[in-house]
């Protein structure tokens, strides 16, 4: 989700004047990093990708530049930017829509009405709206592993103008209707865990009434383990007392011992309240919590979401939440050691045993942390203890000179004493943001993605866009609409350790527009989803927004829809894969372990200024560039696809 489209404050709602990252690049001279220095005297590394000393390890470990035996990175024909209605691949690909929106998921359940009429309760049987976060969890070994397995995505928000009939209109009303449209659009938001095969002829399918079939929802009963227990005070609320629901579940992750983790991001928008007396906390403050949050004013329906009726409902969100995809009756767990803020994404992997989780918080301003295990993870389990339950987390400190650490938020350390009135570990947590404000965190512009290079180790972190957040950005980015693609090295590649170095991999934008792009990096703006897999294929998605459109200083007129591109980690080169239908974004993307089939997301095709004039009075008019009948030439349909290569080959080989 894009809060600048849709949250009151684009500007983010840190009260800070901890250092942006913006201001470290602008003060590096001559735009170079020393990340080598930190680590044992290797040579200077380029600002830009080509050349640099994280692309130099990477190509020693893969003299022939070929990937993993799979052939070369970027083996493919790059596609031109489009503005089509469509969705694009290379010459030599196919691409399928499959469980889009609507698709019935168990025997009973209905079948999607094209007119919207479909009811709450129809909804909680079928696939969730605005699918994000995705992975595959294969069933069965060997070959059978990439062609029958669990597919299992979260559902990130709900457009009021296409999940509603035209008759039901998209007005929350204090009554009956209301509470159904509130309803229908909880049961839309979540997870889907669903079964999907190929056939013979390569074709996926789902597998409709199959066991593991699941919905998670705005209403499913959640546990919470970790320092901020079930009983604590803050979580306490008359209208749920048992917490239920996960809402805005963003990007995602999964862990070695085979669960699905879900991130709630913007969970701040749903709530809201028409009683004048109500002001909000600086805690809510920090949270961008307001009276009217995102206009969505489901708290007119269900007191659920009145600021001034339930106030603690609001902690029960801003957490990672871990889901056992092969146990359809499991409770889904709220993971509160790893922090509370707008998780855009948990992306875990293993370092000296331990579990590692990196996190963005996706707004203007907000930071970067990292969750560590306390012991080895296998160890954890065996005890009987989640391996999340029991760890650090820390939150990310850039330094100017391509250095970093990270700062524990550990209550008792540093300034998160009692003297301070930080209570206990649970409290730093509910309040994780203003913890890593106190440490003094680096400021970055909107932290989404985070991938692991499978290899090298590296860490690659998608910086979407920004405003500056009033930091005084000189670097010619600011507001920097295009967004850029940081990397770091934990120090001597032990994910556990506290320093790291850092580079910025690829600045976003177009070079018709902005000098500072490389020309070798194709026209792309705003990565957003990003993964890396086994061979080192960098797959970058993308998710302009559409006010970036409109702006004055446009420079998306060549960059057109959103996409996915392909880079090369050593040499910093980029080819487009991938371009989607109008205003949609690209999200979610994994393959089967053969890397032969890959899926990816369409969320909110045809979202268009339109839809927001109509509902919230959106500053800029219609545009016709982001309407869209994708997939099936009627309602859009938010959908995943299948990718493949005709020639049954790796994709992007
Ligand atoms: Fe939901 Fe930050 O993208
Ligand atoms: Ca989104
Ligand atoms: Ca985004
Ligand atoms: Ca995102």
């Amino acid at each position: 989700m894009d809060p600048i489209v849709r949250d009151e404050n684009p500007a983010g709602s840190n009260p800070t004047t901890n250092p942006h990252l913006e201001q470290l690049i602008q003060s590096q001279p001559t735009r170079r990093s020393l990340l080598a220095s930190a680590f044992g005297g290797i040579a200077a590394v380029r600002f830009l990708g080509g050349g640099s000393l994280l692309a130099g390890a990477a190509a020693a470990q893969d003299p022939g530049g070929r990937g993993h035996g799979h052939g070369p990175l970027l083996g493919f024909t790059g596609i031109q930017a489009s503005d089509a209605d469509q969705l694009q691949v290379p010459a030599g690909y196919t691409a399928q829509v499959l469980i889009p929106w609507g698709t019935p998921l168990f025997r009973h359940s209905a079948m999607f009405q094209e007119d919207a009429s479909n009811s709450a309760a129809d909804q909680e049987g079928q696939v969730g709206f605005n699918h994000d976060g995705m992975h595959f969890f294969p069933l069965g070994r060997g070959p059978a592993a990439s062609q029958r397995g669990l597919l299992v995505l979260n559902h990130e928000y709900t457009d009021a103008n296409q999940i509603y009939s035209a008759t039901q209109g998209n007005v929350i009303t204090n009554d009956a209707a209301g509470r159904e449209k509130v309803q229908k659009a909880l049961a839309a938001h979540g997870v889907t865990v669903v079964e999907v095969e190929c056939d013979r002829h390569r074709q996926w399918r789902h597998v409709r009434g199959s066991r593991w079939n699941r919905r998670i929802t705005g209403n499913t009963p959640m546990l919470f383990r970790g320092p901020v227990a079930a009983n604590h005070p803050a979580l306490a609320s008359t209208i749920t007392p048992s917490p239920k629901g996960t809402l805005n579940n963003c990007a995602n992750g999964h862990t070695p011992w085979g669960t699905y983790l879900t991130c709630e991001e913007n969970w701040n928008g749903y709530f809201g309240t028409d009683d004048p007396n109500w002001t909000p906390t600086a805690l809510e403050t920090r949270y961008g919590v307001t009276r009217t949050g995102f206009s969505y004013n489901w708290h007119r329906a269900e007191p659920r979401f009145d600021l001034a009726v339930n106030r603690n409902e609001l902690n029960h969100y801003g957490w990672v939440v871990e889901i056992d995809p092969t146990d359809p009756n499991g409770t889904p767990v709220k993971r509160t050691a790893l922090g509370r803020f707008k998780h855009e994404g948990a992306t875990v992997t293993e370092a000296r045993g331990r579990v590692v989780v990196y996190s963005g918080d996706d707004e203007n301003g907000d930071y970067l942390y990292k969750f560590v295990g306390e012991r080895p993870w296998r160890q954890e389990r065996a005890h009987g203890r989640s391996p999340l339950d029991h760890g650090t987390l820390y939150v990310a400190k850039f330094e100017a000179d391509g250095t970093g650490s990270w700062l524990p938020l550990v209550h008792g350390q540093g300034p998160l004493t009692v003297a301070n009135g930080w209570i206990d570990q649970a409290d730093v947590l509910i309040r994780t943001r203003q913890a890593a404000d106190a440490v003094g965190a680096t400021r970055l512009h909107r932290p989404e993605w985070v991938a692991v290079h499978p290899k090298t180790g590296d860490v690659y972190v998608t910086l979407t866009n920004g405003s500056g957040n009033g930091a005084a950005v000189n670097s010619g980015r600011d507001p920097n609409p295009y967004g850029h693609i940081v990397r770091f090295r934990e120090e001597r590649g032990d994910h556990t350790r506290t320093t790291f170095g850092w580079e910025v991999f690829l600045l976003a934008g177009d070079p018709a527009y902005d000098p500072a792009v490389p020309p070798q990096q194709i026209a792309f703006g705003s990565p957003d989803g990003i993964w890396i897999d086994p061979d080192g294929r960098v797959f970058i998605e993308t998710d302009i927004s559409n006010s970036s459109q409109n702006r004055p200083d446009r420079g998306y007129d060549n960059i057109k829809n959103n996409g996915m591109v392909v880079a090369d980690p050593r040499t910093g080169d980029v080819r487009r894969f991938l371009v989607g239908p109008r205003g949609c974004e690209i999200t979610g993307v994994v393959t089967t372990p053969d890397q032969r089939t890959m899926f990816i997301n369409v969320q909110h095709p045809g979202e268009s200024t339109t839809f927001w004039n109509n509902q919230f009075g959106a500053p800029s008019p219609a545009s016709p560039s982001t309407v869209s009948s994708w997939p099936f030439g009627g309602r859009p349909r938010p959908a995943t696809v299948v990718i493949q290569k005709v020639d049954g080959g790796v994709i992007g080989s």
